[in-house]
């Protein structure tokens, strides 16, 4: 689905009154997105694998915005539910509802054919990218129903649509972020206020991109903030009626 979101303007308090979680937030376009949720308004809670670039963005956000912060740290290839469960149950402490949680930690694994595809790494990139988003969305809808207009936003990628070799569990991780969000819209849709999209962000300038494309120049790439305006849009309600799309956030 493409949308024309360069054409919209947002107010300022587009997402004031909205608790977030957003995973992945220490680089890339995860930390891009809290910068960006907190600048329009809403309260958040950071989850990343460092606490260094935890407390960075914090420090960062808390100097822009006066926002609430809560950061925490947690290591996908390793985490347990029981893991999950104790981040829920410390936010349960201090909100009674959240308004949306972004999925977007990941990692690329390697770029090899199937057939020499270490199963060690393919376990890993099925922890962090789909298991996560899993456990998190599963322990988190209870919260999620007890807001008005709550939004989970999925991240996806061009090979979550189509197959592409050497992206071996990346790709295929992709594919069931986009199968999860489809099952979770059908599952939701007539029955709460929760809606679910995937956005794939295309091309943009992050760590991951330069170690999937080693020979580019980065500058030929968006940085993540010039794709901010679908994670607003969805976010917010003024994406209301948008629930169960697969969203490119770069018109091609
Ligand atoms: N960049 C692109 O061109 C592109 C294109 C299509 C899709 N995407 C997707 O967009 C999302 C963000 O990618 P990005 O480019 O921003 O990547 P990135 O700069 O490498 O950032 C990845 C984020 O995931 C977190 N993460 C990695 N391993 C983790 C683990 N074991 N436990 C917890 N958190 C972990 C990292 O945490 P720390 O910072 O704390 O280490 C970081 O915040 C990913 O889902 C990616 O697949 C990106």
């Amino acid at each position: 689905m493409k949308m024309e979101f360069e054409k919209l303007n947002y107010p300022s308090n587009l997402l004031e009154g909205k608790t977030i979680v957003i995973s992945g937030a220490g680089s890339g376009i995860g930390r891009q997105i809290a910068r960006t949720y907190a600048e329009f308004g809403a309260d958040l809670i950071l989850l990343s694998k460092s606490i260094e670039k935890l407390e960075s963005i914090y420090e960062e956000i808390n100097q822009i915005t006066s926002s609430s912060v809560i950061i925490q740290p947690i290591d996908y290839k390793t985490a347990d539910e029981k893991n999950y469960r104790e981040i829920v149950e410390a936010i349960k402490e201090e909100y009674s509802r959240i308004d949306g949680l972004v999925n977007n930690a990941g990692i690329l694994g390697e770029k090899k054919p199937l057939e020499q595809y270490s199963y060690s790494v393919w376990k890993d990139v099925l922890k962090v990218n789909l298991d996560a988003s899993f456990l998190l969305t599963k322990n988190l809808i209870p919260l999620l129903r007890e807001s008005s207009s709550s939004s989970i936003i999925f991240t996806s990628s061009g090979v979550g649509r189509k197959g592409r070799a050497y992206w071996g569990a990346y790709s295929i991780s992709k594919f069931a972020t986009e199968a999860m969000m489809q099952i979770l819209f059908d599952e939701l849709q007539n029955t709460t206020l929760i809606r679910v999209n995937c956005i794939n962000p295309g091309a943009v300038r992050t760590k991951m991109r330069e170690s999937a494309y080693p020979a580019e120049n980065p500058e030929n790439n968006p940085s993540a903030i010039e794709i901010m305006n679908p994670y607003l849009y969805l976010m917010s309600d003024l994406s209301k009626d948008i629930s169960g799309q697969s969203i490119d956030a770069q018109a091609h």
